[in-house]
């Protein structure tokens, strides 16, 4: 078992730093550097992030390997989420683990957390965007009991890229658990 620890306010340095390390790592290859380098300034500005750990509706998560921080992700309810879907559904935007860290179980245990922490706030579904080329994430959530319900746009600098919607119900009877 890896630590799952709620980001505080002073490690937002880390955390635009590992956070733009992982965007990097899982984009610039299918981007131009000019795209990348803009989403990258944008995305993750320090004003940015600095207004999103205030929120109250949003929650970044370290995940870390003995005491290095090898990913994290970031959760939004209400009306923090990037597309309101309901008042009581819950969104995962983002989840990134380090290369060299991928593969070992360290992106279940995360959304194993984020599944959890969406049943306390009593949420009917956990959804997300994915990039309908990042097929290597797609396969990781359709693992994970997530289902395609729709599509929408994204912009990555000027380049406009479908992200495919995918949801998992929290219906504990439907579940079986
Ligand atoms: C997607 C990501 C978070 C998954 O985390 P991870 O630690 O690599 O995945 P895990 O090792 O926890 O895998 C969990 C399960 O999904 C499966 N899985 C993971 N990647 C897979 C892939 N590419 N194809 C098929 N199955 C995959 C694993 O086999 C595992 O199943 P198992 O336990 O039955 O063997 C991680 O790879 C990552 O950060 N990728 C780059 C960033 C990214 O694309 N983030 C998502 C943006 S929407």
């Amino acid at each position: 078992m890896y630590p799952i620890n709620k980001v505080l306010p002073d490690e937002i340095d880390f955390l635009q730093k590992l956070s733009k390390q992982t965007f990097h790592e899982a984009f610039s290859s299918g981007n131009t550097e000019e795209n990348m380098t803009r989403y990258l300034e944008e995305g993750f500005s320090l004003d940015k992030l600095s207004r999103e750990l205030k929120d109250e509706n949003t929650a970044f998560y370290f995940v870390k390997s003995e005491n290095e921080v090898i990913g994290y992700m970031k959760l939004n309810e209400g009306r923090a989420q990037t597309e309101l879907q309901k008042e009581d559904s819950f969104e995962l935007e983002r989840i990134y683990v380090l290369k060299d860290y991928q593969g070992k179980g360290i992106g279940r245990q995360l959304l194993d957390k984020a599944i959890q922490l969406a049943r306390e706030k009593k949420a009917s579904y956990i959804w997300l965007g994915v990039w309908e080329e990042n097929k290597s994430a797609i396969q990781f959530y359709k693992k994970n009991g997530f289902i395609a319900f729709d599509e929408h746009y994204f912009m990555v600098g000027d380049d406009k890229q479908t992200d495919i919607m995918m949801k998992r119900t929290l219906n504990v009877e439907a579940e079986g658990s």
